[in-house]
């Protein structure tokens, strides 16, 4: 199999260190090179990682790159085809995503700055937290243009979505398709009109208050794992969804997926990043595929767009 091209991870956390051994288990990339600020930790994760390939077969080889306060060390990530941002603190129980818009503002500046420095090319793609700001940062900072820097929340939050259904009606997730779109917080927004089992529409067969319990325990997926780790956030199924959308960048696939991208026009909503269904291929977001909502979901993504401009507009200044 022909590998090609380099995928970067920044930050060597749970998250982080996860997406990189998932892209590593694809075999599609030539190198996979995670970074850290904590010396050695990237290092050793990637010695180890490389010391899985003979038993799980495969051939891209992981860089471990420590960096320094200035930047000291990032030269590995140069000509990385796409990079993926999880630096920045995640969640204690009880705080929102928002709590942490400071913090992470300040660690994800720092990033998206070398990145555009080193990899000026790489389609970015930003899960620190709180998301749809730090992707609408990421912009700022870099400069890129829109279509190359996307957040990744939808795929995790359909995935959360999905999972509940098929628990609930003991069905196999792989007959389930939903849908959420919005932002990845409190204004989250589930599709139960895009929900179907089987072909069949979610609501011929659960009933709207069942549907409504797994749309609110989807909006509080994240702190659900959260509130149960006690220490950290959750990083299985948000690595699968930040390394299948690094995955459709490097092939080029054109994979419609829910991700956070900039909408200019699409549902009558100008100017802001905000989860929704889009084409992703080697330039990042292709296009913006809109989708049929019933009123109340086009209501509920409208409101979103408003929640998540406000926040928006803050994050210049931090
Ligand atoms: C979650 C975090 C990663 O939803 O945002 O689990």
């Amino acid at each position: 199999m022909a590998r090609k091209g380099k995928a970067t991870v920044v930050g060597a956390g749970f998250y982080g260190s996860t997406t990189a051994m998932r892209l590593a288990e694809y075999d599609v990339f030539e190198t996979v090179v995670l970074t850290d600020i904590i010396e050695g930790k990237p290092e050793g994760l990637a010695l180890d990682m490389n010391q899985s390939r003979p038993i799980e077969g495969f051939e891209t080889k992981v860089i471990g790159q420590s960096t320094g306060p200035n930047g000291e060390g990032y030269e590995a990530i140069a000509g990385s085809d796409v990079v993926v941002i999880t630096a920045g603190l995640p969640r204690k129980p009880g705080m929102s995503r928002m709590d942490l818009i400071e913090t992470n503002a300040k660690i994800v500046r720092g990033v998206a700055e070398q990145v555009a420095k080193h990899a000026p090319d790489a389609v970015i793609i930003v899960v620190s937290n709180p998301l749809d700001e730090m992707t609408a940062l990421t912009q700022l900072a870099t400069g890129f243009p829109k279509q190359r820097v996307i957040g990744q929340a939808g795929m995790l939050d359909t995935a959360r979505f999905s999972h509940f259904v098929a628990e609930t009606l003991g069905v196999p997730v792989g007959s389930v398709r939903t849908l959420t779109l919005g932002s990845h917080g409190d204004t989250m927004v589930p599709v139960p009109s895009r929900c179907t089992v089987d072909g069949k529409p979610l609501s011929e067969l659960l009933p709207a208050d069942t549907i409504e319990e797994l749309v609110v325990r989807t909006r509080n997926g994240g702190a659900e794992v959260v509130a149960l780790l006690k220490t950290g956030s959750a990083y299985y199924a948000p690595s699968a969804a930040a390394a299948r959308m690094a995955k459709a960048v490097i092939e080029d696939s054109g994979a419609v997926m829910p991700v956070c991208a900039w909408v200019d026009g699409e549902y009558g909503i100008e100017g802001v990043y905000l989860g929704v269904e889009a084409e992703i291929g080697k330039g990042g977001v292709r296009r913006v595929v809109e989708t049929a909502l019933t009123d109340t979901e086009k209501a509920g993504l409208l409101e979103a767009a408003v929640a998540v401009r406000a926040k928006q507009a803050d994050v210049k200044d931090l």
